[in-house]
C-alpha cells in the first residue's frame, strides 16, 4: 500500500503532501479524457497554468485536428492550441492507455439521454479503461454531469478494481463543469464547485482547482455537489417553462409576453427574467432534469414539477408551427419555410438537441418545404434527413412563404432580414424594434 507523510511542516494532518506538492508547484501531469465542450477549454486552461497535459478522446477526426493545432471548437482558438503544442505542454492520444499514468485524471465524456433515460455508459466505459492507469498517489476527477451518488457509488468501484483503495492509495472527487460556451465567461472565470470522497480527496481537488479556476467553492460531498449541478440546470428548465407556458397563453389575453416579462424584471427583488423561446436544446438543460427525475423515481418520489416543465419545453416546436400555420392561412403543405439558426443558442456551433431542428421537423411533417440557414453549423441531421445550410441567405428569404427565427446569432444583420423577407416569425424577440411592422413581423 502506498503511504505518504501525512503532516505538513505546520504539524497539520494534510492529504498525501508530494501529490499537493506536485499540483502547487504545477509539475503535475494532467490527463484529461474526453476533449469536447468540457475537456478542451479545461485542458488549454490546465496548460495556461503551467500544467503537463495530456488528452485523450475517441474521435481520431478531433485529435487530428488538435494535433495540426486546429482547435475544433470555436470557443478555442487555433493559437491557444498551436502555442501548448508548441511549448511541449500539451499532447493526444486515441487511447487512454497512452495517457502513461499522469498524477491526475479528469473525466469528461458525455453524459447524455438514451430514448430518454439517463446514459451513464461513456463515464463508466471511461473509468474501465482508467483501471490499468491508477497508481499511488493518483487524484482522479469526475467532470461530467452525473446522477447523485455516481461518484461515490459507480466510479470509486470500478476504479478500485486497480486492486488500490480510493482515499487511501489514490484520490477521487467530482467537480461539475458550469462552463457556458456562448456566455463569454472563460472556463478559469467560472466559479467552480469541488468535492473528494472523503477529506484527503476534498483537499487535493480543491487544491488542483485553485491551481486552475480563480473561485473555488467547496461541497462537502460529491453527492452534494452532483446535485447541485443537476439543480442549477434544472432551475433554468423550470423557469423556462414557466415563460414557455405563459407564452402559450398570453396572446389569447392580448398580453405582449416580452413586455410582460421586462416589465417584472423592472421588480428590485423576488424576481429573475427568463425568456420563451422556441424550446429547449443543447446537452444540459433539457438532459440534466431527467437525470434528477430519474434518481427520484428511484427513490420513490417522483418530481412531477420538473417532469411537466419537460413537457412544457418539448411542446414549444409544435407551438411555433402551429403559430406560423396560422399564419399561413392554416397550412403549411407546400410552403417555403426558411429557419434562421439551427444551433441551439446563438453564436455556437451546437446543434445537439436543438429546439430549432426539431421546429424543422415539426414543418415537414406538416408537409412544407423547410430551408435554413446558419454561419456556424453548415449541417445538421434532423429526424428525416440531413439538411444543408443555405448558401446565400437574402434570396432565400425573399423566396420564402414565412421567415422564422429560431436562433438569434450576433452575426445576423437583422435589418436586412426584415427588408428581404415578406412575413417573419420571431421566436427570439430579436426584432423587437421592428415590431410596429406588425403585417410582416410575429412575435411568439
Ligand atoms: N457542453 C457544455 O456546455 C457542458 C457544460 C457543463 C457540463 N457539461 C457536461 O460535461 C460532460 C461532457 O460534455 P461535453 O459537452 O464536453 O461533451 P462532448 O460530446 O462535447 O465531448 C465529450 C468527448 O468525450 C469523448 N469520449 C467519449 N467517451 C470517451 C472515452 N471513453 N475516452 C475518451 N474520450 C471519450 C467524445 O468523443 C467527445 O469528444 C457531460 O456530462 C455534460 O453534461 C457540458
Amino acid at each position: 500500500m502506498y503511504v505518504e507523510p501525512l503532516l505538513d511542516n505546520t504539524g497539520i494532518v494534510t492529504p498525501s503532501i508530494s501529490a499537493m506538492e506536485r499540483i502547487r508547484t504545477r509539475t503535475a501531469r494532467v490527463g484529461v479524457v474526453g476533449l469536447g465542450y468540457v475537456g478542451l477549454p479545461l485542458a488549454v486552461a490546465l496548460g495556461d497554468a503551467g500544467f503537463d497535459v495530456v488528452g485523450a478522446d475517441l474521435d481520431q477526426s478531433k485529435l487530428d485536428a488538435l494535433k495540426e493545432g486546429r482547435s475544433p471548437l470555436d470557443c478555442i482558438a487555433d493559437s491557444s492550441i498551436g502555442g501548448l503544442i508548441d511549448a511541449g505542454r500539451f499532447e493526444v492520444t486515441t487511447d487512454a492507455a497512452h495517457l502513461n499514468s499522469p498524477d491526475i485524471i479528469l473525466i469528461c465524456v458525455p453524459t447524455p439521454l438514451n430514448q430518454g433515460e439517463p446514459d451513464q455508459r461513456f463515464v463508466m466505459e471511461a473509468a474501465e479503461s482508467l483501471i490499468p492507469q491508477i497508481r499511488p498517489g493518483m487524484i482522479v476527477v469526475l467532470e461530467s454531469t452525473v446522477i447523485p451518488d455516481t461518484t461515490e457509488r459507480m466510479l470509486v468501484p470500478v476504479l478500485e478494481a486497480s486492486g488500490y483503495k480510493a482515499e487511501v492509495d489514490f484520490f477521487v472527487g467530482f467537480s461539475p463543469e458550469r462552463v457556458d460556451p456562448s456566455s463569454g465567461l472563460d472556463v478559469v472565470d467560472v466559479p467552480k464547485l469541488v468535492s473528494g470522497i472523503g477529506p484527503q480527496s476534498a483537499a487535493l481537488v480543491e487544491e488542483l482547482y485553485r491551481n486552475i479556476v480563480r473561485t473555488v467553492v467547496p461541497a462537502s460531498s460529491p453527492r452534494v455537489a452532483e446535485f447541485t449541478k443537476l439543480l442549477e440546470n434544472t432551475f433554468r428548465d423550470v423557469n423556462i417553462a414557466l415563460v414557455n407556458e405563459l407564452a402559450q397563453v398570453a396572446r389569447d389575453m392580448g398580453v405582449d409576453i416580452w413586455e410582460a416579462i421586462d416589465l417584472a424584471a423592472t421588480k428590485p427583488y423576488g424576481y429573475t427574467p427568463f425568456y420563451p423561446g422556441p424550446g429547449v436544446g443543447g446537452h444540459c438543460i433539457p438532459v440534466d432534469p431527467v437525470y434528477l427525475a430519474w434518481r427520484a423515481e428511484v427513490a420513490g418520489k417522483p418530481l412531477s414539477m420538473l417532469q411537466d416543465a419537460r413537457r412544457v419545453n418539448d411542446s414549444m416546436p409544435g407551438f411555433v408551427a402551429d403559430r406560423v400555420a396560422e399564419l399561413l392561412d392554416g397550412d403549411l403543405a407546400g410552403k417555403k419555410i426558411l429557419v434562421i439558426g439551427a444551433a441551439f443558442k446563438k453564436d455556437i456551433e451546437d446543434a445537439r438537441n436543438s429546439a430549432s431542428v426539431d421546429v424543422m421537423d415539426r414543418f415537414v411533417e406538416r408537409g412544407a418545404e423547410v430551408l435554413y440557414h446558419d454561419p456556424y453549423c453548415p449541417s445538421v441531421k434532423t429526424a428525416t434527413r440531413t439538411l444543408v445550410s443555405v448558401p446565400d441567405l437574402i434570396p432565400e428569404l425573399e423566396r420564402a412563404d414565412c421567415v422564422v427565427i429560431c436562433t438569434d446569432h450576433s452575426s445576423y444583420d437583422w435589418e436586412e432580414v426584415l427588408g428581404s423577407s415578406r412575413l417573419i416569425f420571431d421566436t427570439r424577440n430579436v426584432l423587437a424594434s421592428f415590431v410596429n411592422d406588425e403585417a410582416k413581423v410575429h412575435r411568439l
